[in-house]
Parts: C-alpha cells; sequence; structure tokens
C-alpha cells in the first residue's frame, strides 16, 4: 500500500442515530457504511478503525445496534453503523419495517459511495448474505466483502474459507466482488480497509 493510501484517524464524532433516510445527517461528505448479519461484528470492527474502545455499542447479544448511526470522521467522511439483518427473536413485522427502512437508506443516500459487507469468515456462504449481495448488485450499489473475526481461524483455514466462498459465488456470479479479511481483536486487515476508504475518498475529490 502506498502512502497517499493511508489515513490516521485524528477525529472521530458520533453525529446521530436515525430511524430512516429522512432523519439522516444532510449528504455533505462521502459516506462508507457497514452492514451484515447480526452479531457479525460490524460494531467491534468499527470500534477498531476508528481506535476507539466503545464508539459503536458491541454485545454478544444480536440486535444490539438497532438504528442507522452516523459517525463524522476527520471531518471528511461519514461512517454508518446499520443494524444486523437476519436477527431471528425481532418479531416479522419489526423485521420488515428494519429492512425497509434501511433497504431505502441503502438505496437512496445519494453520498453512499461504497458498502462493506461483513461475513463471519468461519462460516459457508449463507443465502441471507449472497440474496443481500445479490440485491445490492441489481441495485448498482457499489459493495466490498469484509470476512470478520479472521483471528478465529489458521492463516491456511482463512485461505480455504476465502477460496470456499469465492467457489460457491462464482456459480451465481460473472464478476466477483472484492474480498478483505479482518479481525477487530488483532487489528488485521484494518489499516487496509481505512486505505480503501481514503483511496475512494481520493476518487470523490
Ligand atoms: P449487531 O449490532 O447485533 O448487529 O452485531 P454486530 O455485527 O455489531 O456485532 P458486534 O460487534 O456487537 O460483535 C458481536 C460479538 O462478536 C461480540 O461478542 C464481539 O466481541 C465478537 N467479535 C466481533 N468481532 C470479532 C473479532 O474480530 N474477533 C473475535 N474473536 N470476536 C469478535
Ligand atoms: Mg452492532
Amino acid at each position: 500500500m502506498n502512502d497517499i493510501c493511508q489515513m490516521k484517524i485524528q477525529e472521530v464524532n458520533f453525529v446521530k442515530s436515525s430511524k430512516s433516510i429522512s432523519q439522516c445527517p444532510e449528504p455533505k461528505l462521502p459516506e462508507f457504511a457497514f452492514v451484515g448479519r447480526s452479531n457479525v461484528g460490524k460494531s467491534s470492527l468499527i470500534n477498531k478503525l476508528m481506535d476507539r474502545k466503545a464508539l459503536a455499542k458491541v454485545s454478544s447479544v444480536p440486535g444490539k445496534t438497532q438504528l442507522i448511526n452516523h459517525f463524522e470522521v476527520n471531518k471528511t467522511w461519514y461512517l454508518v453503523d446499520l443494524p444486523g439483518y437476519g436477527w431471528a427473536k425481532v418479531g416479522e413485522k419489526m423485521r420488515t419495517e428494519w429492512e425497509k427502512n434501511i433497504n431505502n437508506y441503502l438505496i437512496h443516500r445519494e453520498n453512499l459511495e461504497c458498502i462493506f459487507v461483513l461475513v463471519d469468515s468461519r462460516h459457508d456462504p449463507q443465502a441471507i448474505d449472497v440474496d443481500f449481495m445479490e440485491w445490492l448488485a441489481q441495485n448498482d450499489l457499489p459493495f466490498i466483502v469484509v470476512f470478520t473475526k479472521a483471528d478465529k481461524l489458521s492463516t491456511n483455514q482463512l485461505q480455504s474459507s476465502l477460496a470456499r466462498y469465492k467457489k460457491i459465488m462464482k456459480l451465481y456470479w460473472e464478476e466477483m466482488p472484492q474480498f478483505m479479511c479482518t479481525s477487530s481483536d488483532t487489528g488485521f486487515g484494518t489499516e487496509e480497509l481505512l486505505g480503501l476508504i481514503n483511496k475512494m475518498i481520493q476518487e470523490v475529490k
């Protein structure tokens, strides 16, 4: 990675939590959203990226994050922590309501540059994740697949997990999305991820 891509986190401010797009902050900065199944590690990864212990709420109980949470970073971009999908304990009606709000946000948020779709590196591709990625592709929404909890696997296991995922996706996808691996425990992959965000911000300018 060259120097220009590296990003130092100087300032992070929580802006607000919104139930739907209409309540979100003015779309004045490039925005990057973190989405994925409940408990996949979105909030943990955000805290690690920002080098803050408790910026985003972490919990072993799925469904901790329930709103669209905006953080302003270095006064130059927005980072968004989204509620996890596929949380079994939420009633059907509430789940649909959430999905409507999140889908609406993803489709209509004009400053949204990229969506990071988090998946647990230990698991085979799950229909709910692949369906979601397909929905993103159908709606022309740019995304990157981020493997989480890489510290729970050996390097070999991680590589074979990645290969397995790509192999299955190749059956359905003509073009592969970009993949990367991370761990919120060790910080593995966080510099690379921030570098990608930085690069995309430079391209917007
Ligand atoms: P929701 O807000 O419920 O959608 O969950 P989330 O995706 O934000 O997950 P969260 O960050 O709250 O993490 C869920 C659990 O996984 C917590 O117990 C974390 O400590 C654990 N966890 C998250 N990331 C990692 C990781 O990289 N390594 C390990 N070992 N554990 C992790
Ligand atoms: Mg969360």
